[in-house]
Formats: structure tokens, sequence, C-alpha cells
């Protein structure tokens, strides 16, 4: 494909979410928020739209929701792929990238070196760095710096450590199909020393790929810091493909030792549903956060899209989108450490779109009914729902009387499913059309979903936000009607608000 511009057939372009103009996109890179912008930089073919030519690409932010993109940051060149990786500030100038006037961003990315390169087939990590907020990259000229001769080894996720042990960076990167995190330390970001190595551990169905490493305050109390590791893994989800796991536990600036981990060494299948997941959707991948966000907030972002069908999604110019920004905090639950996750963005500052729609204490007969002055393509939906005799019962969006996709819960199997076989555009791939789940359970008898709904997504955030489930859908752009259904018999909408976006 040469380079297309967008047609009038475009209808899957988000509003809310980032897409490449007119090309492919996959994980997002080197996330941070540096002199008041929010730099996305992700995998991207500048040449295509399918997966190749493996370059960053950059697009920037001020509220999460609106991008701009930026000509390419990193090039592939003979040598190389420039693979996941991520960017830091160097505020000291500890590379010597910059001055101590003028300090340098650097970037931390795996060199995938090509057949015939001096390093042919295996994956190091190299270095590129910018002193111009971000705009244009060098790369460093004695790249690699960090080689373990290894084809596996990729994905680095630097952060500052500051603790106990001292205070020096710290890379989480992966041996792939070693299902291992491995930690590194440099006080220059171009010297690295060998800590630890952690895994495998939980789920192992996939390579493991993207790690991250971050602390987070447990029940907002600053006294007691816990630390994250989340590592995504292609194929091996719960609803299967791509998906992202975490675990929480200390890190001592050496070793990260997990109190959540339910079993070790290799998997065991059946035991899926006990890990825990970033996400629970098909399309949620290669989940990393941002660094240097003000106010120590956590922002993830997720490429919004799954291996097992990424190359074949119906959309074009530009294939796959990003998701939302989450903030995630780290919360008590039944006694164990649990991540809680909110959309984030400047929500309040888009346009007002008409009247919200609101709607309290209706029962949902059986059957499915639409909403009248309820449909929109761009909309977050907030419900809680109170079961009564249905066996399934919940919502469905970019629907046309016939079609659509299925939000619902299943009370007595205490899940959340996303059906979407009839949601429009499924049979690009045969994996594509599912119905997928996720265990969730009441609170104080009712279930409370909100629902972003962006012209080719839904992302349902459940239970306060710690049960998440993101899936792409290819409906028919004229498909906006919103309904409620009830399989079997009946339950009660306590509460339903719907605002539009656009
Ligand atoms: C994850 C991944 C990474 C790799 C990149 C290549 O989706 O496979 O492990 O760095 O994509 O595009």
């Amino acid at each position: 494909m040469t380079a297309a511009t967008a047609t009038t057939a475009d209808t899957f372009r988000p509003a809310l979410h980032y897409t490449a103009g007119n090309t492919w996109l996959n994980d997002p890179n080197g996330l941070i928020f540096h002199d008041g912008v929010y730099h996305l930089y992700y995998q991207n073919n500048p040449v295509d739209n399918v997966w190749g030519n493996m370059s960053w690409g950059h697009a920037t932010s001020t509220d999460l929701l609106t991008w701009t993109e930026h000509p390419v940051a990193i090039a592939c060149d003979e040598d190389e792929d420039i693979f996941s990786g991520s960017i830091v500030f160097d505020q000291d100038n500890t590379s010597g990238f910059g001055t101590g006037s003028a300090p340098p961003l650097v970037a931390v990315y795996t060199s995938a070196f090509k057949p015939g390169s001096a390093h042919g087939g295996l994956q190091a990590q190299s270095l590129a760095y910018s002193l111009d907020c971000g705009y244009t990259w060098t790369k460093h000229t004695a790249n690699p710096v960090l080689n373990r001769g290894s084809a596996e080894f990729r994905d680095p996720k630097v952060i500052r450590y500051d603790g106990d042990a001292g205070s020096y960076w710290v890379m989480a990167a992966v041996e792939a199909q070693d299902f291992q995190v491995v930690l590194y330390r440099s006080d220059d970001l171009r010297n690295w020393e060998y800590l630890s190595t952690f895994g495998p551990a939980n789920a192992t169905g996939g390579v493991w790929e993207c790690p991250d490493l971050f602390p987070l305050p447990l029940d907002s109390d600053p006294a007691r810091l816990q630390w994250v590791l989340t590592v995504n893994l292609n194929p091996g989800g719960p609803n299967n493909g791509s998906a992202g796991q975490y675990f929480v536990g200390e890190f001592d600036g050496t070793t990260f030792a997990s109190a959540t981990t339910v079993t070790e060494g290799l998997q065991d299948p059946a035991r899926l549903s006990e890990y825990q997941w970033l996400d629970w959707g098909r399309d949620y991948y290669a989940a990393v956060s941002f660094s240097d966000v003000p106010d120590n907030r956590r922002l993830m972002i997720a490429w919004m899209n799954n291996w097992e069908y990424a190359n074949h999604i119906p959309t074009t110019p530009w294939r796959s989108p990003m998701t939302l920004a989450r903030e995630i905090s780290l919360h008590t639950i039944d006694g164990q450490p649990r991540l809680i996750q909110k959309a984030t963005g400047n929500f309040a500052a888009l346009p007002e779109q008409g009247q919200k729609f609101s709607l309290a204490d209706t029962e949902i007969a059986d059957g499915t009914h639409i909403l009248e002055d309820a449909a929109g393509s761009v909309q977050r939906i907030d419900i809680t729902l109170t079961p009564g005799t249905a066996e399934e019962f919940g919502l469905v969006v970019r629907g046309d009387g016939a079609r659509g996709t299925r939000v619902g819960i299943r009370p007595d199997e205490a899940i959340l499913i996303v059906d979407r076989r009839d949601s429009g555009d499924t049979d690009f791939h045969k994996a594509f059309p599912s119905v997928d789940s996720a265990p969730v359970l009441t609170t104080e008898g009712s279930y409370d979903l909100t629902i972003y709904v962006d012209r080719c997504s839904v992302e349902v955030f459940a239970r306060g936000g710690q049960v998440t489930m993101t899936e792409l859908i290819f409906p028919a752009h004229t498909s906006t009607d919103v309904a409620v259904y009830a399989i079997g018999g009946t339950a009660t909408i306590n509460r339903l608000e719907i605002t539009q976006f656009a």
C-alpha cells in the first residue's frame, strides 16, 4: 500500500482514541509527560497499514483524548527494526547526551537486528536521545548498550528507582520465550548491570512481552507503598490471544517479590481466571504506563487490538487504535491488593453534544427494548442494574434493532459478558466473533457498569473499575441504537445516564 488519504468510508475512525493517520500501529512506546505535554510514541509501519518496517511513530496530547501526529521519531534502517521501549527524562544528564542546563530525553528501545547486520538475529537494548523535548531523535553511536546474545530479549521499560538501596535507573525487559522479566540497573543509562529475574509465574500460555514496574500506595496511604509488575502475554489471555497480567509485591532495588503469585512455573490453563488481569477483553495489549505524570498519578495506555487478527481488522487507511488512557490505583479488596482502573482525560472540556439521556428505577421486561433519544456512536454509558428473574440482562450498543453488541450480566454465573458475534462486520477473521467473559460480583446486590463506546470499540469498567473488558467492534455506521435487554425474565435499571461525545 502507498500512503492513502482518508476516505468518506472511514467510519470506524474513533473520535476519542488515537489512530495514526494512514498507517499501522501497535504497542505504545516511550509514554512520558514532559513540559506540559503527553507524548505517545508507538510501534509504527510508516509506509503501510500492516505490521512491518518497525519504527517509532509519535503523537502528542494535552487532554489525552485528542492527539496530534508528528513525523516518525525513530526510524528503522538496513541494520535494525526499532522494537518497543520507553523514554526517561534524564534530568541530571547522567547519560551525558545533553548538558546540565539542557538535559536530554533518552529513549531505550529494542534493536531487532536484521539478518546480515553485525548482530543479525539478536534482540538487544539501544539508546537514542532528544534535545528538543522529544520531537527529533539521534541514535547513540555505540548501540547496542545491553546485549545478552539473545534473540528474544526485548521491550525495556526504564524507571528511576529512589529507595532504601539508593538512586539509580532500573530496566525491566523480557526474555519472551522463557516467560521471564529480567531486571538491570545503571547509573548512566549506558552501562547496565544484571539484578534479578522474575518468572515464570501465573499465565504463561504465550510469550511474555512489554513489562512495566512501578510503585503505588495501597489504599491511598503513601506509607504503604507496594510495587506492581505488569507483563503482557501473547497468546494465553483469559479470553484467548493477547492480554496483560499483573503482580503486586515488594521491590527492594534488586528483586521483585510477588505477593499475588498463584502458580509458579508453567501455567495450569484451568486456573486462568484466578490470575490478575489488566483487562479481560480481547483488545487490550502491550499496556504500559507514562513516566513523570505529576502528583505521582499512574496512567496507562494499551494497544487496542489482538495479535490473533490484528492485521485483518477492516479499517482503512489506518489500522489499530490505542485505548483510552486509564488512571490506576491499588486497593485492598477481599484482603488482596487489586488494581482499580478509571478512564481518564479531559472529558469535561469536550464540546457539549445535546442533552444527557437518563432513566431511573425502571424494570426491563423480557426482550430487547430500544431507548428513544439515546442513539449514538461516541458515548459514555453509566448504568446500575439489579437482577430480577432474568438469566442475562444488560445493554445492546451500536444496534440496528436486530443486531448489536451485547454488554451484559449473567448473575447465576457471576460474569460480565461482551457478545460481539452480531456486532457488525465479524467475518474478516474466524477468531473475531466471540462471547467473552470476566468474573464480576455485585456491589450491595447491584452491578454498576461504565461503558465507553467510540465508533469501533467498547471499553467496559465494572465494579468501580476492578474488572475491565475492552473489545473492538465494526458495526455499520447507521447502527447507533442503544437498547436494554433481559433474557428469560426481568431485571431493574436503578440508574442510567448516557453522555454523547460526538
Ligand atoms: C508486542 C511486540 C513487542 C515487540 C513489538 C514489535 O506486541 O511483539 O514484544 O517489541 O511488538 O512490534
